[in-house]
């Protein structure tokens, strides 16, 4: 199959391998004559990113940007869009890079601060929308979704929160969702990530609100997932399995706008206090929290079982999660990410705050956040 299209929901998606060619063509679409180009200083140095950045003769790079970015990074952003008279965004890479540019777009016109714009009740409502510039997406990882999301998320550093900052016109104008530019991601992050698609899909579609639309996108996320991330790991250059995986990522970021749930909420405080990789910590947690959602989540999981081609049982739901992050390099316990027991009190106090906490299928207090986070340190499903 041609692994190719132009789609228009949730946004203007040019999907397929090549595609970034068509970058100059999106940015008139876009509606943009003078963009800052963000990007992370890891992909600033690859030949992609300067082909990339060749197609755009008077674009200005910006990317200092940390993985699990912060306000100063924003902040920088900001003031490089301002100084260069820029109108609009190309952000490029994961979900890092995307996050930040998609935050420089919106903030370059606020006069609130940052956090201001937390995604809480009719806060987004604060912001004069007028002066939020557009955006063009190109995702070099395929897990956050971001490039088709209305939110970034980052870090308070004086409380060490990861924050999500949400407003309608943080969706890209524009994405190119082309595959090739993910070919480079090393073997553990094209793990990480995909977990992350993995678990928008999941939480999606185990969260306790009525959204058909959403849960008949998640679930053939996850089938995507199960047929393609494996051989993406294995071989980073199979395109059809990086096509595929990148689909799957911005069908997460879709689909999640029905819910999150434990999973992220206790991977927010262990990447913001332990900063690692968001979708890797993700894949850690992912068993824990089944088990622990069980009694709410059994006949769902069956039915989602079914429709991948496992034995329509919660059992094998399991099973195939263990050996696929096995079989990929996920970590089965908190120890292959470095995280002890040390701060369980602060993250057991943080999580049940987390914004994802509300959607996880059964409630998610202060004990159950120690027991999953036990479990997953002691490795005790
Ligand atoms: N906006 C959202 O809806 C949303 C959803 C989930 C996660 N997030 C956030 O996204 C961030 C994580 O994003 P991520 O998982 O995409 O990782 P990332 O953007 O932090 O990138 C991880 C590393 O991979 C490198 N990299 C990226 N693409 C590459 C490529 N093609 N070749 C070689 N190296 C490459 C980067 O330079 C970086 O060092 C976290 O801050 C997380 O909280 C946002
Ligand atoms: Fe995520």
């Amino acid at each position: 199959m041609d692994l190719r299209g132009n789609w228009n929901y949730p946004t203007t998606v040019r999907f397929g391998a090549g595609r970034v060619a068509e970058l100059p063509d999106a940015i008139s679409a876009a509606k943009m004559r003078n963009p800052l180009f963000v990007t992370d200083p890891v992909l600033a140095k690859l030949p992609m990113t300067q082909r990339a950045m060749g197609l755009l003769p008077s674009a200005k790079m910006f990317s200092d940007i940390k993985p699990n970015p912060v306000e100063a990074n924003v902040t920088a952003g900001v003031a490089a869009y301002k100084s260069g008279g820029h109108d609009g965004v190309v952000a490029f890479g994961g979900g890092s890079a995307l996050d930040v540019g998609k935050l420089i777009a919106f903030m370059g016109g606020q006069t609130r601060p940052l956090w201001d714009f937390e995604d809480i009740g009719d806060w987004w409502t604060r912001a004069n929308a007028a002066t939020i510039a557009p955006i063009v997406a190109l995702p070099t990882t395929a897990g956050t979704g971001s490039e088709v999301g209305r939110a970034a998320v980052v870090t308070d550093e004086k409380t060490h929160t990861k924050k999500i900052i949400f407003h309608p016109l943080m969706m890209p104008k524009v994405t190119i969702c082309d595959p090739e530019l993910t070919v480079g991601m090393p073997p553990i992050i094209t793990a990480g990530t995909g977990m992350d698609a993995f678990a928008h899909c999941l939480e999606a579609y185990c969260g306790p609100f009525y959204h058909p639309m959403a849960d008949g996108i998640a679930v053939e996320g996850i089938r995507l997932v199960k047929e393609n991330l494996a051989a993406a790991v294995k071989d980073g250059k199979n395109i059809e399995a990086r096509a595929n995986m990148m689909a799957a990522a911005a069908m997460g970021a879709t689909s999640f706008q029905k819910a999150l749930g434990a999973i992220h909420a206790l991977s927010h405080p262990v990447g913001s206090l332990y900063d690692t990789h968001h979708g890797l910590t993700n894949g850690v947690f992912m068993p824990y929290v089944l088990v622990f959602n069980r009694k709410a989540i059994d006949e769902r999981i069956r039915r989602l079982a079914a429709y991948i081609g496992l034995r329509p049982n919660f059992r094998a739901f399991l099973d195939f999660v263990l050996a696929l992050r096995q079989e990929i390099g996920v970590p089965h316990t908190l120890a292959g990410l470095n995280v002890g027991a040390e701060k369980v009190d602060t993250i057991v106090a943080m999580a049940p705050n987390d914004p994802t906490a509300g959607g996880n299928p059964v409630p998610f207090d202060k004990r159950a956040a120690r027991t999953i986070f036990m479990r997953a340190l002691e490795g005790r499903l």
